[in-house]
């Protein structure tokens, strides 16, 4: 299924105070530079659907599909968006079979050997939410050389969630402050919901204001529980591999339309 990427699928309003963003892939669009979310989370799905579409391997769709992961830090990185979260494996993908689960990984390693210059040059930090431990030591090295070599850049986060599960990073969260609480350092009646996100993998981070969900599916699968209490959530049947600038763009834009009201009247 292909979907022209010029139509106005998420809205057709227009802004007046408006950045004019040209592309390479000459798309032209007008988003208000004041009004960018500061953070955007993203559940990358569909690379599996993907390569079926096409007779390919599963793993051919991971690979397209980490292309498409470099296309969207392009384009957030060029929006000036401060945080970029990519779900890209949870703590349920490891039930996947073990070739998925190695070719997952051994492209994970692909993907931060061939960013590291990349991200360096662009000033993006990389970080890393999720049960870091759990993944192989190939890969946590290579991580851990990108993170210290990113480390001091202050233009744009780029956080990979890796073997991340919303409902793990609640339960290290409540074990932090019962030690907290156990040692005295921490009064149970002073525990606010600030606490609570000091204490989660985001520490330190805003909450997402844009949720994308590609591939169609309508749920959340385990990601950032807590944080997207009051994010704007976008669903597209577009599978991630196919997923570019100028989806991401139109999605900004009608992100952009949307009020917010955050229960209250505006
Ligand atoms: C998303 O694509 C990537 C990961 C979960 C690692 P999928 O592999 O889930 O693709 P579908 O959902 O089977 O099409
Ligand atoms: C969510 O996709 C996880 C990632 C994108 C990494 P899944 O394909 O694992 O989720 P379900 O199984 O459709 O809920
Ligand atoms: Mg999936």
């Amino acid at each position: 299924m292909s979907i022209s990427p010029r139509s106005t699928r998420y809205t057709k309003k227009k802004r007046k105070r408006s950045l004019n963003f040209s592309s390479s892939s000459s798309v032209r669009n007008e988003l208000d530079p004041e009004r960018m979310p500061k953070h955007v989370a993203i559940i990358m799905d569909g690379n599996g659907r993907w390569a079926r579409k096409r007779l390919l391997n599963r793993i051919n769709g991971h690979e397209k599909g980490a292309e498409a992961v470099r296309t969207v830090v392009r384009t957030a990185r060029k929006l000036n968006i401060p945080v970029l979260t990519l779900y890209a494996f949870s703590t349920e993908n490891w039930q996947r079979p073990q070739p998925e689960v190695s070719g997952l990984m051994l492209l994970l390693r692909r993907f931060l050997e061939s960013e590291h210059k990349t991200l360096v040059e662009n000033e993006i930090r990389l970080h890393a939410i999720g049960q870091i431990d759990r993944l192989p030591k190939a890969v946590r090295d290579k991580l851990n050389a990108v993170m210290n070599a990113t480390a001091d850049n202050t233009r744009m986060v780029l956080n990979l969630a890796l073997s991340y599960g919303a409902r793990t990073e609640i339960v290290d969260m409540v074990k932090r402050i019962a030690q907290s609480v156990q040692k005295g350092t921490l009064d149970p009646a002073a525990v606010t919901a600030e606490t609570v996100a000091e204490n989660l993998y985001t520490c330190g981070m805003p909450d997402p204001d844009l949720l994308i969900r590609t591939s169609g599916e309508m749920r959340i699968s385990n990601f950032l529980l807590w944080q997207i209490a009051y994010s704007e959530i976008f669903f597209t049947p577009t599978l991630w591999p196919d997923f570019g600038e100028d989806e991401f763009v139109e999605i900004l834009t009608a992100y952009q339309s949307r009020e917010r009201r955050f229960g209250a009247i505006p």
